[in-house]
């Protein structure tokens, strides 16, 4: 086995301000939590992020049943927080649910810090404004909550989501390395 060490950001926010969150762009709904969701997000969890290079990093992004098991381990926490957790869903011209395509989960820290978990977008429903309308819904939630500071770690080479996170006003506070045993063949 060898390791790989993959570079890691800690960004943070502050939500003391209103948080303007857009309505969903057309053909799409947001969903608040409920408890019947938990398959939906998991499974959107795993189209979102089983080719991309957190699924390197954490592999129970490689399979669903991973997928599964870290969303039951969020939502079973007693600090799990419905009202900063959504998914977003393609919807018909009626406003049914065609198909779920974004999924975004929060947490409370230390009983004072917010924790965004896991934003992922299926690929296909990707730079629609979609991961930027969940992540803002997430961060109302906080702010609902009475959370002021946010969270959330990313992959430094997560190219994209670092720009959204930026574009968004968080703000790089601190950098890991997560060592990462793979097999060497
Ligand atoms: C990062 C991610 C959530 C963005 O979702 P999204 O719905 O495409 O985001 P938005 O449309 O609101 O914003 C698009 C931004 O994401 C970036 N982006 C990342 N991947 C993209 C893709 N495949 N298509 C379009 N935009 C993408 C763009 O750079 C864009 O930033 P910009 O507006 O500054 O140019 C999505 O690419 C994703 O799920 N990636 C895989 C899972 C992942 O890595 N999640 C982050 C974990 S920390």
């Amino acid at each position: 086995m060898a390791l790989t060490y993959f570079k890691r950001f800690r960004m943070e926010i502050d939500v003391a301000g209103r948080v303007l969150v857009p309505p969903p762009p057309q053909g799409y709904r947001f969903v608040p939590w409920d408890r019947s969701l938990l398959g939906a997000h998991a499974e959107v969890k795993y189209r979102s992020f089983r080719h991309e290079i957190d699924a390197a990093v954490f592999p129970c992004f490689c399979d669903l049943s991973g997928c599964y098991r870290l969303m039951e381990e969020i939502v079973y926490r007693k600090d799990f927080l419905p009202e900063c957790t959504w998914l977003a869903a393609r919807v018909d011209a009626g406003g049914q649910v065609q198909e779920y395509c974004g999924t975004v989960q929060g947490v409370r820290e230390h009983g004072r810090l917010g924790a965004v978990q896991n934003l992922g977008i299926a690929p296909e429903h990707r730079g629609r404004s979609i991961g930027t309308g969940l992540l803002l819904r997430a961060l109302q939630g906080f702010r609902k909550q009475g959370l002021r500071r946010v969270y959330l770690e990313v992959t430094a080479d997560n190219f994209g989501a670092v720009r959204l996170y930026r574009r968004l006003g968080f703000k790089v506070v601190k950098t890991t390395y997560r060592a990462v045993e793979a097999a060497v063949s």
